[in-house]
């Protein structure tokens, strides 16, 4: 098991382009994804993408439970159903020190594969809705600050380098 470095909103080039789907679901794939979930626990997160790591691949992990314990992966996701539309409180682990509200779906309905290249379908609102919603935009390189205006997108890259920074002095 290894922790892997989070990356930041524009220092890494694989946040922002669209991950390629994967081909290829061997023990390789499986070690990435225990670790990606290790890391996401680590950094308190209810999901993680593998662009956030530096890695331009279609592999996100989320675990919305309280108890911290029902991780699962979402790889080569679609969204094929949605209702709804209503804000919601956006943070991220690539946009560190601040928070938004975002426009998303209700409810969406996903298919994706599993670590075993398995297909199967989630479905959720709330949390979980919002949570397929916003790691299946970071492989598709969008992040939710991208939704926001030039100005409030401005603004929030700036208390992100804020807080980037008091983290270096801590
Ligand atoms: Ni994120």
């Amino acid at each position: 098991m290894a922790l892997i470095p989070v990356v930041y909103y524009s220092y890494h080039p694989a946040l922002h382009k669209q991950g390629a789907p994967v081909t290829v679901f061997d023990d390789a794939l499986r070690q990435l994804v225990r670790d990606m979930i290790e890391t996401m626990y680590h950094e308190n997160g209810v999901g993680l993408a593998a662009p956030q790591i530096g890695i331009s691949k279609q592999i996100a992990v989320i675990d919305v439970s309280n108890e911290r314990d029902k991780p699962f992966c979402i790889i080569n996701p679609v969204i094929t159903e949605k209702t709804g539309l209503e804000m919601m409180e956006a943070g991220c682990l690539s946009v560190p020190g601040t928070y938004d509200s975002v426009s998303r779906a209700t409810w969406v309905k996903v298919r994706a594969q599993n670590e075993n290249g398995e297909f199967f379908e989630i479905e959720g609102d709330g949390l979980l809705g919002h949570c397929l919603q916003h790691e299946i935009d970071h492989l598709f390189g969008k992040l939710y600050i991208d939704y926001l205006s030039p100005l409030k997108k401005k603004m929030r890259l700036k208390q992100m380098e804020k807080a980037l920074k008091a983290q270096r002095f801590k």
